[in-house]
């Protein structure tokens, strides 16, 4: 099976999965866009409102900035895959539970074991909890690369609080040069 067969296949498992309540909820899976064969993996938090109708990832308004992002430093769809910790929308956009984070990260993993990207960067603060270590700070350790098995991975702020708070967008910025640079020296 190549990648996007195998992706499928994933997908439809998620699409039957009930082990956490918000499958109950849900209007539709959010499970991944993207590049197959990319080289980075961008990881947010959970669907919200926007990505729940359409069943599309960052395609509300944290989705539009971080368009801006990927577009000021020449990362364009061909060259990201991107995904949820969380594949269902949690209700009111409240951060997800542990037990539903837990429930869902197995089906993130398969999709990493299949795009294999060199680079995970992780879109915010609960992501990189998730993905890098459970005591991580997103102000402080921002843009920072961590070595784990075959990835390199960092996070930046969630554009979501780059909307909150504006005078984090020079720091946002310098981090995505840092992430296209690096993804330049590895390909
Ligand atoms: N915020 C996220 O973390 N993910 C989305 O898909 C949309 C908004």
């Amino acid at each position: 099976m190549n990648k996007t067969e195998l992706l499928k296949e994933i997908k439809s498992k998620c699409e039957n999965c009930y082990s956490c309540p918000l499958g109950d909820t849900r209007t539709n899976l959010v499970f991944g866009r993207g590049e197959v064969d990319a080289d980075v993996m961008f990881i947010g938090e959970a669907p919200g409102e926007k990505e729940d109708l359409s069943g599309e990832p960052f395609v509300g308004a944290a989705g539009k900035l971080l368009d801006k992002f990927l577009e000021a430093v020449g990362l364009d769809e061909k060259s990201y895959y991107i995904a949820n910790i969380i594949k269902c929308r949690p209700p009111k956009n409240r951060d997800p539970k542990p037990d539903e984070e837990e429930a869902c990260i197995g089906y993130l993993r398969e999709q990493l074991s299949v795009i294999k990207p060199k680079i995970i960067v992780c879109l915010g603060r609960i992501a990189a909890k998730k993905i890098i270590k459970p005591d991580f700070q997103i102000t402080l350790e921002h843009g920072k690369w961590f070595k784990k098995g075959d990835y390199l991975i960092c996070a930046v702020f969630h554009p979501a609080a780059i909307l909150r708070d504006p005078r984090r967008k020079q720091a946002m910025l310098e981090d995505f040069e840092k992430i296209a640079e690096t993804l330049k020296e590895l390909q």
